[in-house]
């Protein structure tokens, strides 16, 4: 099948690019754009690792195609950190150990964020809804939890 021209703003850089038309997002978004800070786990929509943020909303990349994101605005784990310095989130994480092997974490950290973004201040349920697709098969999840407590109780702060 023909290729189709994908116009898609990837943490906040413009791309225009020729892809298949059953071409996944995660696909492109490793493979073309080499942002492989998302994961490509179960492949079937099981895992989240591959979550990513489309126009503010989380989406799992590897069940959309990428012409679904045509025009759209994609935010990766690679966008989370500004001007080089890592986002609330991200530092949490790292004080609180909410990771182990890390093949969960780029979702995780893109779920929390969608969840921070949209309440800034989430009860422990909450947390616990923003992110039960997210599979992680190491932590326990209880580090993750109380990282993402710490952010909504306002001890991370985005650095000047
Ligand atoms: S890789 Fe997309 S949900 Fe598992
Ligand atoms: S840290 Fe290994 S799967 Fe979550």
């Amino acid at each position: 099948m023909e290729k189709q021209l994908l116009r898609i703003t990837v943490n906040n850089e413009y791309h225009e690019l020729y892809v298949k038309p059953k071409r996944l997002l995660v696909e492109v978004l490793r493979d073309e754009l080499e942002l492989t800070g998302t994961k490509r786990g179960c492949n079937t929509g099981a895992c989240c690792a591959c979550t990513v943020l489309l126009n503010g909303v989380t989406v799992k990349s590897c069940s959309i195609l990428a012409m679904q994101a045509d025009g759209t605005e994609v935010t990766t784990v690679e966008g989370l950190a500004e001007g080089g310095k890592l986002s609330p989130i991200q530092r949490s994480f790292l004080d609180h150990g909410a990771y182990q092997c890390g093949f969960c974490t780029s979702g995780m950290l893109i779920s929390a964020t969608a969840l921070i973004n949209e309440k800034p201040s989430p009860t422990k349920k909450q947390i616990k809804e923003a992110i039960h697709g997210n599979i992680c098969r190491c932590t326990g999840y209880n580090s993750i939890i109380r990282a993402i407590k710490a952010v909504a109780e306002g001890k991370y702060k985005e650095e000047e």
